[in-house]
């Protein structure tokens, strides 16, 4: 069953004049790994604020469950907010600085729940006893792992990364993945998983989608895109990045965070 559906989605920024999406269609099948891949720029995190409904489309829909969401007013939107979470690129500046660890990830519940704040640190690999610190006592892996934590709080059905390990050490970057894959088998969650990284999206996701200025220019299961490219601009990407082979390596060691 697809779980999200998406047709002819465009983005204008008419201030600026720029065509962030045009013509984006694809479904999401429920326990899939969908990557989103492209350079700088091709409106990834555009179409991402639109799946979550952060954003409206200027032409186009969005479906979540069968249902559009697309045109939807924020009051009917609690059933996304929490079947949908995102984990952001940067987790220090989507962690509150002020809060406490137990504060944000119960934030989406609504209220405090300990228990549960203890369960999600634990499942997450972080001691119990972070929930009375704050963000700014923790490395930046840690804090994606807080920011991980808080995002599985609401038991969401579908999982979005927004480049979740590019603001990252590359010493951790293996683990905070390694963990995100481990989670989303744990808790049966579809994944949209974002990234400029192809060696990244090729080690995590089942699926992806290749983004070219505003457009996808190719989707298809990972080893079909991978092996076989059909889009010139896909065999540019594969042809321009470093040593895959090296790279898969490096993510699969590292260090400790
Ligand atoms: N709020 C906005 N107002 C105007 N233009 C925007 C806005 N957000 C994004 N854009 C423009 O839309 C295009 C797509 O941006 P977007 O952030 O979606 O790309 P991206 O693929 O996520 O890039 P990156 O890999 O750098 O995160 C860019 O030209 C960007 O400058
Ligand atoms: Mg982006």
């Amino acid at each position: 069953m697809s779980i999200i559906k998406v047709r002819d989605l465009e983005r204008r920024y008419a201030r600026r004049d720029v065509h962030a999406l045009r013509g984006v269609s694809f479904d999401v099948e429920a326990g899939q790994r969908f990557g989103i891949v492209g350079e700088s720029g091709s409106g990834k995190s555009t179409l991402v604020r639109l799946l979550a409904a952060l954003d409206k489309p200027t032409a186009g829909t969005v479906s979540f469950q069968g249902k559009r969401i697309d045109d939807l007013p924020e009051r009917k939107l609690g059933f996304l907010r929490s079947e949908l979470q995102i984990v952001f690129q940067d987790p220090m500046g989507s962690l509150d600085p002020r809060m406490r660890v137990r504060d944000i990830v119960s934030e989406p519940l609504g209220h405090r729940e300990p228990d549960r704040v203890a369960e999600l640190l634990a499942a997450v690999g972080l001691p119990a006893d972070a929930a009375q610190r704050y963000p700014h006592q923790f490395s930046g892996g840690q804090r994606q792992r807080i920011s991980i934590a808080r995002a599985l709080a609401p038991s969401p059905s579908v999982l979005i990364a927004d480049e979740p390990v590019s603001a990252l050490d590359v010493s951790v970057r293996g683990q905070i993945l390694d963990l995100l894959a481990s989670l989303v088998d744990q808790f049966a969650l579809t994944l949209i998983f974002v990234s400029h990284d192809l060696g990244v999206v090729r080690h995590v996701c089942d699926r992806v989608a290749v983004m070219r200025r505003g457009e996808i220019v190719e989707l298809g299961d990972v080893s079909q895109v991978y092996d076989a490219p059909q889009h010139e601009y896909t065999r540019e990407l594969l042809a321009a990045a470093p040593n895959l082979r090296a790279e898969l390596a490096r993510l699969s060691g590292g260090d400790d965070d």
